[in-house]
């Protein structure tokens, strides 16, 4: 390996869950580079559903070790709720799971200002979770680490000057009620036990596994057009799921890494608001979201749904250095008779093949699309690329070659066993 990056190439939710449980399988380390508790990544074991927010997607295998790296906001809560989720469904996590020391928490006012700021005519259609509000902390470089947990007297300190900052901001700007100090200093206080544990340098870990060859999957959360800085700002995500981002997400340099694996569905889904150019309004639209079961992981909130958007794909496979994708739930398309493909975009009467990250542009564009022919054939039960139908060989090829990337995998159901490795 020794690095693989699995970014997801879309707005999220293409199935990266599915797929990093099922190469962890040749791993020995995964690895979250960024996100929080935004994050649902689902895994299939049988006929059980794990949905995780914040453990890598690798916990499912005993051999795995799970890290959380310091590009990762935490909520303390919810990692501890994951944590106890997983144990009471019987996997072991103790001495298998590592938490930056550097990584930053999430606080109980960061969830608060996420929900206010949603209630005013700037929402983004976030997930609540207090993700910006937790980076603009980091970036401000007020922000309270994992670390500060274990030492309470400082822990105080810090919490009573940040608390006493969000009260005014709080009062005077939003005409909110104020915090209370002394509540949130006891209750993150009780995390310090909890999480002691777990906590350790993990640069320092995985530069050490690095140099004893050990196989490293950097796990990304979100999709490349959710990215602060390449995403179709504002109506993004607060940190970079792009692959650049798991090197300063983990701290391991950018020449360890050796492979980029892009995660695309087989057409277009995005939760939230923000430009959307093959969405369908219609009953085609409807049709993917049953059939698709297109249902948020973590707010529960319908997925607006379209045709796949190649030069969407495109400019995600270019910023990324994606060299291979898996192309997940093709199996959902098996009931249409004909298939849409967005090959380039017509904006103020010319053609257009790049991705304009825009928001204004993005809105004024119309889809240029390329017809298919459906399978019209469950393909739950395919194993092997032969087996596709010629019409399903025939959409992946020109997935991949839109892209300008190899096919490498295909998932055809949400199970480990319902995926078909293509070289
Ligand atoms: P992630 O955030 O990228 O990990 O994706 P999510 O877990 O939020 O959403 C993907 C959903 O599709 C989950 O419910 C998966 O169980 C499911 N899924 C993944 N791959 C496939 C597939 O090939 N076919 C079908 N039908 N479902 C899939
Ligand atoms: P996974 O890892 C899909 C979207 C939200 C919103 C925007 C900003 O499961 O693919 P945030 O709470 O991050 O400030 O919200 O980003 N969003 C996701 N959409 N999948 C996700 O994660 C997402 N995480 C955030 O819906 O539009
Ligand atoms: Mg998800």
């Amino acid at each position: 390996m020794p690095v693989q990056i699995i970014v997801g190439a879309q707005w999220g939710d293409e199935g990266k869950g599915k797929v990093v449980d099922m190469l962890a399988e040749r791993a020995d380390i995964v690895a979250r580079y960024q996100g929080g508790a935004n994050a649902g990544h689902t895994v299939c074991i049988g006929d059980k559903e794990y949905v995780l927010h914040l453990i890598p997607s690798g916990i499912f295998h005993p051999h795995i070790t799970c890290v959380i790296g310091n590009g990762v906001v935490i909520d303390p809560s919810a990692l501890m709720s994951e944590v106890a989720q997983l144990e009471n469904a019987g996997i072991n996590i103790s001495g298998r799971l590592l938490v930056s020391h550097n990584a930053h928490l999430i606080m109980p006012y960061h969830k608060h200002l996420d929900t206010i700021r949603e209630q005013t005519s700037n929402r983004i259609g976030t997930t609540g979770r207090g993700i910006g509000p937790a980076y603009i902390d980091k970036a401000m470089r007020i922000g309270i680490r994992i670390v500060d947990l274990l030492d309470r007297d400082l822990l105080a300190k810090k919490l009573k000057t940040n608390i006493e900052e969000k009260n005014q901001l709080l009062t005077k700007v939003y005409g909110e009620t104020k915090l209370d100090v002394d509540a949130i200093i006891s209750e993150y206080q009780e995390f310090d036990k909890k999480i002691d544990e777990y906590v350790t340098d993990t640069s320092l870990f995985l530069r050490g596994a690095l140099k004893d060859e050990k196989r490293v999957i950097a796990e990304g959360a979100q999709g490349a057009l959710l990215d602060v800085d390449h995403g179709t700002y504002p109506f993004v995500t607060s940190s970079n799921p792009t692959s650049g981002g798991a090197c300063t997400g983990l701290g391991i340099p950018p020449t360890a890494v050796n492979s980029i694996v892009g995660i695309v569905k087989a057409y277009s889904t995005r939760v939230g608001n923000g430009p959307f150019p093959t969405e369908l309004l219609d009953e085609t639209g409807e049709r993917l979201r049953t059939i698709g079961q297109e249902y948020g992981a973590t707010t529960g909130r319908a997925r607006r749904c379209g045709w796949f958007d190649a030069v969407a794909a495109r400019y995600s496979a270019e910023i990324n250095g994606i060299e291979t994708i898996a192309v997940t739930k093709l199996d959902v398309l098996g009931t249409f008779e004909e298939l849409r493909i967005c090959t380039s975009y017509e904006y103020k009467g010319k053609r257009l093949k790049t991705f304009p990250t825009d928001v204004s542009s993005l809105t004024h564009i119309t889809p240029v699309y390329e017809t298919f022919e459906g399978w019209q054939t469950s393909l739950l039960h395919t194993k092997t690329h032969n087996e596709l139908p010629t019409q399903a060989r025939h959409y992946l090829a020109a997935i991949a070659e839109l892209m300008g990337t190899r096919l490498w995998i295909v998932s055809v159901g949400p199970r480990r066993d319902q995926t078909i490795m293509v070289s």
